[in-house]
């Protein structure tokens, strides 16, 4: 069945503090947001690609997906969730509410199509995500500190059951008219809303979590960028140009 991929790309990288948002920084030569995009338009079924670029965007013209026919452009929003409810108010004109929306960040360039292919087997409404390796634990400042620390010091508060933390990734998928609803109501109500997952538990849909992998991760820091460049180069060494 044919599904809508919505890709937020309107940030502006504050951790990797580059000189250019970290969607335009180069990995193996070419800019993230162009190996995302390539990704994407490989994977089967796709109907078509809606990315969130900022307002005074200046690179993605240049990108050679940008004159692909299944990608569309819209200006995204303050934050995250401004720019995917930008994207679902563009394909609410154009699409059925049932029609299926994997929402994926731009700054995810290495997730497997076998991933993908397990979410479009998931429920309807599910996300990628990993189960935790490390213990969690729950930190709270200690009441005794203050006074001229720079940083309050935290200290253990709990320890939690690490066979029940899962990290979220993207893509997370969901019915365009369900997920439209649900992240405009969050809005609105202020919640804060860090993926879609969390707009749609808070109107009591609780998404189905599909294992994902650890090399789905995330560009945030400078570091991330030799990572991914390695993963990359491990997955596609067969048909490196
Ligand atoms: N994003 C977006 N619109 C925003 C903020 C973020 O479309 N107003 C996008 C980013 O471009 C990225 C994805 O959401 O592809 C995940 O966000 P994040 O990794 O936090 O990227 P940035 O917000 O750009 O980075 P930082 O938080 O370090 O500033
Ligand atoms: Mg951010």
């Amino acid at each position: 069945s044919d599904y809508w991929v919505v890709v937020p790309a309107a940030g502006v990288g504050k951790r990797m503090g580059a000189d250019r948002p970290k969607q335009y920084l180069p990995l193996l030569g070419r800019p993230l947001l162009s190996l995302t995009l390539r990704n994407i338009l490989s994977w089967p079924g796709l109907a078509g690609v809606v990315v969130a670029l900022s307002e005074d965007d200046a690179y993605f013209s240049h990108l050679p997906e940008a004159k692909h026919p299944l990608v569309h452009r819209v200006v995204g929003g303050v934050e995250r969730a401004d720019s995917v409810l930008a994207t679902l108010n563009y394909l609410a004109t154009r699409e059925a509410g049932e029609t299926t929306v994997l929402v994926h960040d731009a700054a995810r360039p290495c997730v497997a199509l076998a991933d993908i292919e397990a979410l479009l087997r998931a429920d309807p409404v599910a996300l990628l995500a990993l189960p935790a390796s490390d213990t969690v634990k729950l930190a709270a400042p200690s009441a005794a500190s203050g006074g001229g620390e720079p940083e309050p010091r935290l200290y253990v508060e709990q320890t939690l059951d690490r066979n029940s933390i899962w990290l979220a990734q993207t893509p997370q998928r969901a019915p365009l008219g369900l997920l439209h609803s649900c992240l405009r109501r969050a809005l609105e109500q202020g919640a804060p809303v860090t993926d879609e997952a969390s707009a749609l538990e808070l109107f009591g849909h609780a998404p189905q979590l599909v294992p994902g992998r650890g090399d789905n991760l995330k560009i945030t820091h400078p570091s991330d960028i030799l990572l991914a460049e390695t993963i990359l180069r491990l997955r596609y060494a067969p048909t490196e140009d």
